[in-house]
């Protein structure tokens, strides 16, 4: 059924009874991006409880990346749920956990052998990956980047490299945590000033022999969608093997098909040594895994790690699905389509608005940006320009995403199923907006 034909009705509650609840009913931190209460959602197109139908652009983050209800996702956890929901694969295990371990370390990057353990949330995979790291090291420090984002929780938040929302009020922090730059060719950040970073930290905060890990997005999600370059993944690949650090990637957002390849690290052809995996890895159920080298892997003793709900049975049946869905419709080349689609109209749209759009980033697949600047200066960010291009949007039927440090940039993630037609008929939307907008 395409999108002309679903069914529309009007439920009662509509959406500004929902909203007008939610406010009393949750805290006020718990955002909301766009006030329309999904009723019912099929592969890149949603419903509200109001009938109206929205375009897709968000995949609730980069996680539905295989579609909305697709139906081999929903009979893989259906026959899943017939069978049983929970039993902790702690206590008694099942074989799906096992043969989707498997599955992962064939697929993680590099010839090493490697290993898995399952988690609930990209947080806790992050959490985890530190925790490996440090027990196999016995050091205590830990590098992330500006600009990085991995998650909410202590640890995770600490690595974070942006202030306001995620830091300011939730100190005291983590300690032994330090950030550097993170290069970006549009802000004039080089590998240079990158590298003289390192170098000054290992002089002047820790020494490299202290430091157990490094942790990086190979394309900085949160951060404003900036690709890691093959040169610096490279570069921090070799500087961990000088000093005994383990690299770990946070491959969260990039992973799963989404880049164009199944892993983004593939790209600069580096192996890292722990790789953090949710969103995409299991089509819209919670589920997140750390996948590693296995002698790291091993460090922890056993019950050092694991969880109640790590690897739920719902999650593992919906991520087998998911991995034979990409292969059997290739989306990891389907990925790389997708970001030639938006590369040629926002080509077209950076023409239209000279010194608006700033930098185009298609690069990686369906992992799609563009900055928003004021007189086409990359230090001129024009955050108020990106909210209302988002509000904007969905009033006119599109869902769409903002990151960014400065809250400058608009992030396309469509399912990896998309049709063109969608994506033409989205791309349409995002031009009648910023012309309404820019008039
Ligand atoms: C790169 C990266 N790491 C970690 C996280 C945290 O994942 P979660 O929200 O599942 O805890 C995210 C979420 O956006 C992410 O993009």
């Amino acid at each position: 059924m395409t999108g002309s034909e679903e069914k529309t009705t009007t439920l009662d509650p509509g959406n500004a009874d929902w909203q007008s609840r939610k406010e009393a009913a949750f805290a006020r931190a718990i955002g909301t991006l766009a006030p329309v209460y999904i009723e019912h959602a099929k592969n890149a197109e949603m419903w509200d409880v109001e009938g109206q139908r929205y375009i897709d652009f968000a995949t609730g983050i980069a996680v539905c990346s295989t579609g909305h209800t697709n139906p081999k996702v929903t009979a893989a956890v259906q026959q899943q749920l017939q069978r049983f929901s929970h039993t902790c694969f702690g206590i008694t295990p099942y074989g799906s956990a096992v043969e989707l371990a498997e599955k992962l370390n064939e697929l993680a990057p590099g010839s090493t052998p490697k290993k898995t353990m399952f988690v609930t949330t990209g947080a806790e995979a992050v959490e985890n990956c530190v925790k490996i790291a440090r027990a196999y090291t016995g050091r205590r420090g830990v590098i992330a980047f500006n600009g990085g984002f991995h998650g909410r929780t202590m640890m995770a938040m600490g690595l974070t490299g942006k202030v306001a929302p995620y830091k300011n009020l939730f100190g005291p922090l983590p300690g032994d945590i330090y950030h550097v730059p993170f290069p970006v060719g549009y802000h004039g950040i080089t590998l240079e000033h990158t590298l003289s970073a390192l170098d000054t930290l290992f002089q002047v905060n820790i020494a490299a022999s202290d430091v157990a890990a490094v942790i990086v997005e190979p394309v900085q999600g949160e951060g404003g969608f900036y690709p890691a370059s093959n040169e610096f993944m490279q570069a921090i690949r070799a500087l961990c093997d000088e000093n005994g650090i383990v690299l770990i990637a946070d491959e969260i957002q990039s992973g799963f098909a989404r880049t164009g390849r199944f892993f983004c690290c593939e790209y600069a052809g580096v192996e890292p040594d722990l790789m953090s995996v949710a969103k995409g890895v299991a089509g819209g159920f919670p589920l997140a895994a750390v996948i590693g080298k296995a002698a790291i892997m091993d460090a922890p003793p056993p019950g050092g790690l694991g969880g109640t709900y790590a690897g739920s049975p719902i999650g593992c049946a919906a991520a087998l699905a998911v991995i034979d869905i990409i292969a059997e419709e290739n989306l990891v080349e389907r990925a790389n389509q997708i970001g030639t689609l938006f590369s040629h109209r926002l080509s077209l749209l950076q023409q239209q608005h000279p010194g608006v759009i700033g930098d185009i980033r298609a690069q990686r697949g369906a992992m799609i940006a563009m900055e928003l600047v004021k007189d086409g200066d990359p230090d001129l960010a024009d955050p108020g320009l990106t909210s209302a291009l988002v509000t904007n949007a969905w009033q006119h039927g599109l869902i769409l995403l903002s990151c960014g440090v400065r809250g400058n940039v608009i992030r396309f993630l469509p399912a990896l199923t998309i049709s063109d037609e969608l994506i033409e008929e989205g791309m349409n939307i995002v031009e009648c907006c910023l012309n309404e907008l820019l008039s």
